[in-house]
């Protein structure tokens, strides 16, 4: 006979992305989860069903889930603690200021404050990503203030923005660092829906579940920059890297995904994790093994001034009173995260440069102007491009991809587009009179290839 034990009742730290996306879903599959943060705007906003940043998904399920009972939120640490046997942290670790170091001072804080209240059979989860030893350190920090009892398991997220409902339900694997049976039987309790279905699960030690993490997402970094250091060698060379990307992702060992050259990464989370991953490397005195993540790096943002370049080849080198329209300011699409983002970093070169710059972004517009209140913002597209010399192509948002070269033709003043993402189709373009240019490709492509 299968015994499973009850179902455990959930405690979400941090609501976040990742936190708020964790316990909509976690309360989604059936279980009971009370979400706990510091800030009350949050908590209110989410309290009364509505998402304070854009996810394609997460607000209708927030509705849903929120009408079920089974999902609550408050700020009162205390009530949070009490509710729950597994505590999911969820708190964001962003890259420390001044250093690449990642800034563990809200996990420090979480796991802290749990400690000091957590009941003695608890099992508290990290689902942060931090660098490797950080569990081990906090497991000796739990034990300390909470005695023993008191478990830490580490089970790294490995959702995308933009398809954070998806990843959360439908994850590739799971991946449950533990120290005990214990805590490995109580962690395949609160994800027995999805190991149900058939979701692989990896039970491996604390160090090793924290590196998965980094570890996946330097890899899809260095993937990106390596096509983008291809697309480099391109522009010396006149070859084309679109086509070279799709040559290669015919070899299964390669593959197609990651491998779109453009503008490279942003968010909240590779640029940092890299960065963080070698300050790491260096602290355990292995800082040659990842040495080659100092390149990466270098690669993805020098494809930013590589786009101011092309700008001068269509406008002349002098960018002042150049009027642009910067289409996009999220790092990717379906998304209004605008933390690192290649597309406003773009628009604030050009700005430094003297061009009179106009971004839009369907979502990001707000978030846009927090970060850079000195750039003029259009609310649509025909807006944004009005009179404009040069068009930008910064964040492939469908409503971009799909626009009709004839009609923006007739609003903008020059018709001349920069597709910082490879993502347009190249002979409509021509074929309307645009020129085009984009990174990796030479200056005449799409004439009799496309
Ligand atoms: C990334 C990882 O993909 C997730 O697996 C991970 O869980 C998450 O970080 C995290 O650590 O929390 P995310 O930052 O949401 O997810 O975005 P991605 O879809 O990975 O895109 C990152 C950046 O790479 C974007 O700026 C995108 O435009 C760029 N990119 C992506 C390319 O330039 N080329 C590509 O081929 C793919």
């Amino acid at each position: 006979m299968n015994h499973r034990p009850p179902a455990p009742r959930m405690t979400v730290i941090g609501t976040g992305y990742l936190g708020a996306t964790q316990a909509v879903c976690m309360a989604h599959l059936g279980f009971e989860v009370l979400a706990v943060d510091v800030d009350p705007a949050k908590i209110d906003a989410l309290a009364s069903g509505r998402l304070p940043f854009y996810e394609p998904g997460l607000d209708t399920l927030l509705g849903d889930t929120l009408a079920t009972g089974r999902l609550r939120f408050t700020t009162d640490f205390d009530e949070a603690v009490a509710f729950g046997e597994v505590h999911f942290v969820c708190v964001g670790t962003p890259q420390s200021a001044g250093s690449d170091a990642a800034d563990l001072r809200y996990v420090d804080a979480a796991f802290t404050e749990l400690a000091r209240r957590v009941a003695c059979d608890a099992l508290i989860v990290g689902k942060s990503t931090v660098p490797v030893g950080t569990a081990q350190r906090l497991t000796a920090l739990v034990a300390e203030v909470a005695g023993p009892g008191v478990e830490v398991a580490w089970n790294p997220e490995f959702l995308r923005e933009g398809f954070a409902v998806a990843d959360t339900l439908h994850p590739d694997r799971l991946v449950f660092g533990v120290q005990s049976a214990r805590a490995e039987g109580m962690l395949r309790a609160a994800y027995a829906p999805l190991l149900d279905e058939g979701v692989p699960v990896i039970v491996a030690d604390l160090a090793t579940a924290e590196l998965v993490k980094v570890a996946a997402n330097s890899f899809l970094a260095t993937k990106i920059s390596f096509i983008n250091a291809m697309a480099e060698v391109c522009e010396a060379t006149g070859a084309d890297v679109s086509l070279l990307a799709s040559a290669l992702s015919y070899d299964d060992r390669i593959g197609g995904r990651f491998l779109k050259p453009g503008l490279g990464f942003g968010g909240g989370c590779l640029p940092k994790d890299i960065r963080a991953f070698r300050a790491r490397a260096e602290e355990l005195g292995v800082s040659a093994a990842v040495s080659f993540l100092h390149e990466v790096d270098q690669i993805n943002l020098r494809r930013r001034s590589r786009t101011v370049d092309l700008v001068r080849e269509l406008a002349g080198p002098d960018l002042r009173g150049v009027r642009v329209a910067a289409l996009g300011a999220a790092f990717k699409p379906d998304s209004d995260d605008v933390r690192d983002a290649p597309a406003l970093d773009v628009a604030r070169l050009l700005y430094l440069e003297g061009a009179s710059v106009v971004v839009y972004d369907p979502k990001a517009n707000a978030n846009a102007h927090r970060a850079y209140p000195d750039l003029d913002y259009a609310a649509s597209l025909a807006e944004a491009v009005n009179e404009a010399d040069v068009v930008l192509l910064l964040t492939e948002w469908a409503e971009f991809v799909s626009a009709d070269p004839d009609d923006m033709g007739v609003l903008v003043a020059h018709r001349r587009i920069v597709d910082g993402r490879s993502a347009l189709d190249v002979a409509r373009y021509r074929a309307a009179g645009w020129e085009y240019r984009a990174l990796g490709r030479p200056a005449g492509v799409g004439v009799a290839r496309s």
